[in-house]
Order: structure tokens, then sequence, then C-alpha cells
């Protein structure tokens, strides 16, 4: 166990980040995304204790943060125009890009793959400390492995207090969700990971790109073999306590009352429940203000300690595709 410091993210608190990176230190700070858990890019042993601190399997490879383009040039061995125009486009921006590594890029960052996932992140704060920094920053996000992402830096504190070194608190992160990441390392080009930037947005820039697989290859149980993107496992933004999607929630939410259950309910309209049968959180009705608070509020649900889930379902619409891809991932069993 360490001291950590949870500091607000003052020009001074990111100057002490930037030189605790330079020597080979753990940072949180907040992305547009959620909090990332941030190390130098390029010293193998500080991206190693990143797996260290999370408890994550070391074949999930990390994504490397970047100030711009230009930057992440020379981390690749190839910049396609397709690259090119998504940069210009969405960075800064939620938009992870998979390109085939450069020898800059340590195996550790990439869990021994060939590719290496690159973004620009657009808050201010993140900004200000690779500017600081002077090093590309890899960071996944800033949880225990398995737990969902953190979207402040209370997340961050309760999950990661004692392994590592200062927390930035750059107060709740305005996207909630994590980036799309989207291979370039293939043809035609697929998303891996549903995220804020929506495939139509992507086809917009440069064509027909494929989706991830509906059913995500969760029985993919080979450990040694680097995964195709860890964001395909079902359970990864699993919350401690089972969950479930329905249309008809209230007649659902009744029978595991009846059972004994504690039920926690994220529901799309004004619900009522005894306060000692559960917790009822009423989300937003759009799917950007949703996606802010869905971790949160699963957070928020799993500290009142119900023993269940029960999530009223979403339209059904592009904008909500993220959503329910982590609300599906989330009520994954097994
Ligand atoms: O919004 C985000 O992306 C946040 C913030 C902190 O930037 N980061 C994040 O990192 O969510 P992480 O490690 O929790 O998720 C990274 C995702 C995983 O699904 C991983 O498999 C995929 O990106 N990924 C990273 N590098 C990859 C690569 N070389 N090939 C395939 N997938 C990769
Ligand atoms: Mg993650």
């Amino acid at each position: 166990m360490m001291d950590t410091k949870l500091l607000p993210a003052t020009p001074e608190a990111i100057r002490e980040a930037a030189a605790r990176i330079r020597s080979g230190e753990l940072v949180a700070f907040p992305t547009e995304t959620v909090y990332g858990l941030g190390a130098n890019a390029l010293n193998p042993q500080a991206v190693a204790a990143i797996f260290t601190a999370k408890g994550r399997p070391a074949t999930n490879p990390l994504i490397v943060h970047v100030l711009d383009a230009e930057s992440a040039r020379p981390l690749v061995t190839t910049w396609p125009l397709q690259a090119q125009r998504l940069a210009e486009r969405f960075w800064p921006g939620p938009l992870t890009l998979v390109l085939p590594k450069s020898e800059a890029v340590p195996d550790e960052v990439t869990g021994g793959g060939t590719t290496v996932g690159l973004r620009a992140p657009s808050h201010p704060v993140a900004r200000a400390l690779l500017e600081a920094a002077e090093v590309p920053i890899a960071a996944p996000s800033a949880n225990r492995s398995n737990h969902v992402s953190p979207t402040t830096a209370q997340h961050v504190w309760d999950d990661l207090k004692g392994q590592i070194a200062l927390i930035l608190d750059g107060g709740p992160t305005p996207g909630g969700l994590e980036s799309t990441v989207l291979s370039l390392a293939e043809a035609p080009p697929r998303i891996l990971r549903l995220g804020l930037i929506t495939p139509a947005a992507i086809e917009q820039v440069i064509g027909p790109v494929r989706l991830p697989p509906l059913k995500a290859a969760r029985e993919e149980k080979q450990q040694n073999a680097p995964l195709p993107s860890p964001g395909m496992l079902s359970r990864h933004y699993a919350p401690k306590v089972p969950l479930e999607i329905g249309e008809d929630t209230a007649l659902r939410v009744q029978e595991l009352v009846a059972q004994g259950e504690r039920v926690g309910w994220l529901t799309l309209q004004p619900r009522e429940l005894d306060s000692r049968n559960g917790l009822v959180l009423e989300m937003p009705a759009s799917a950007e203000a949703y996606a802010r608070r869905l971790y949160a509020a699963l957070r928020e649900l799993e500290a009142a300690e119900v023993t269940r889930i029960v999530v009223d379902a979403p339209p059904q619409t592009q904008e909500w595709l993220a959503i329910w891809d982590r609300l599906r991932r989330a009520a994954a069993s097994g």
C-alpha cells in the first residue's frame, strides 16, 4: 500500500502529476469519457504497474493517449489516409484508433500484440497533463479490473486508493462512457468497442465499417493469446450485482421483492418502491445525459447494497447503441 493523494486539478497539481508520470509513477486523471489511470507509455515498468494496480490481465492492451495526430505518428508504422481523416474529424475526442505499432511502443502496452490503440483526449486536464509530461500516456479506465469505469475522482479513490500515487480531481467526466475503439489494422475497418462516437458518424468519414459481433466473444477462455479487445468480453463492464433489462419492469420488481430481494431499479419514468425493498434511480431521458449518469448510478446501487438491479429498456435507436452495449454486458451472466 502507498499513500494516495487526491488533488483538485490545479495547474500546480497537474505539474506534480506530470513529474510523477515522468518518474514512472501512476496518476489518475479525468478525460472527456471516464477517468484514466496513466503511466509513461514509453516506460515498460511504469506500464506494468498499471496492470498490478488494476488487477488487470497483462494480455489486455492499453490505450495510449497523445495530444494530436503528429504525436501519434512515431508510435505507429503507418498512418493511413483513413486515420488522418478520422483524426481531423474526431480528435481531440472519444475515438481510439488501432494501428500497427512501431518499435517505440513497449510490448507491455499492447499485451504482446502488434497493434496499438491511440487517442487524443479533449478534456482540458488530460491535455494539460500530456503537454506537461511530454510523453505519450498509456491509460486504461481507472477502475479495478471488471468493475464499472469511474466517472468521478471519488470512484477512482474507492477502487484504487493505496495503489497509485495521485488522483487529479477534475469533476465528473462529461461523456460517461468509454471511447469508441476502431481497428484500422484490418480491411474493412472494424469497431472493436462501441462508444460515444457512433458507427454512422465514422462511416460518414471513411465509408463502411464492420460492427462488433452482437453476442460478444465472452466464451473466449484462452487466457494466453492477446484478446482482440477485452471490451468484447461480456463481463468487462459488470457491476458486482446481477443486472437485468426489461420492458415490463414493474411486474418483475414486484416479483423480486416478493422473493426477498433488495432491488435497485434504473427507471425511465417516475416509479415507487418502499425503501425497505430497494432503491429507485430515475435516469435521464436523453442518451447523452443517460450515458453521463449510468456508471455513477450503478455504483450508487452497489453502495446501497441492493441484491438485484432491474433496468427499464432504453429506446432502440443509434444514439443508444453504446448504452445498450454496456447494459447488455453488465447483464450477461458468467
Ligand atoms: O475512453 C476511454 O477509452 C478510456 C479513457 C481513459 O481514455 N480508456 C479506456 O481504456 O476505456 P480501457 O483499457 O479500459 O479500454 C481499452 C479498450 C479495451 O477494450 C481494449 O481491448 C481496447 O481498448 N484496445 C486497446 N488497445 C487495443 C489494441 N491494440 N487492439 C485492440 N483493442 C485494443
Ligand atoms: Mg476499462
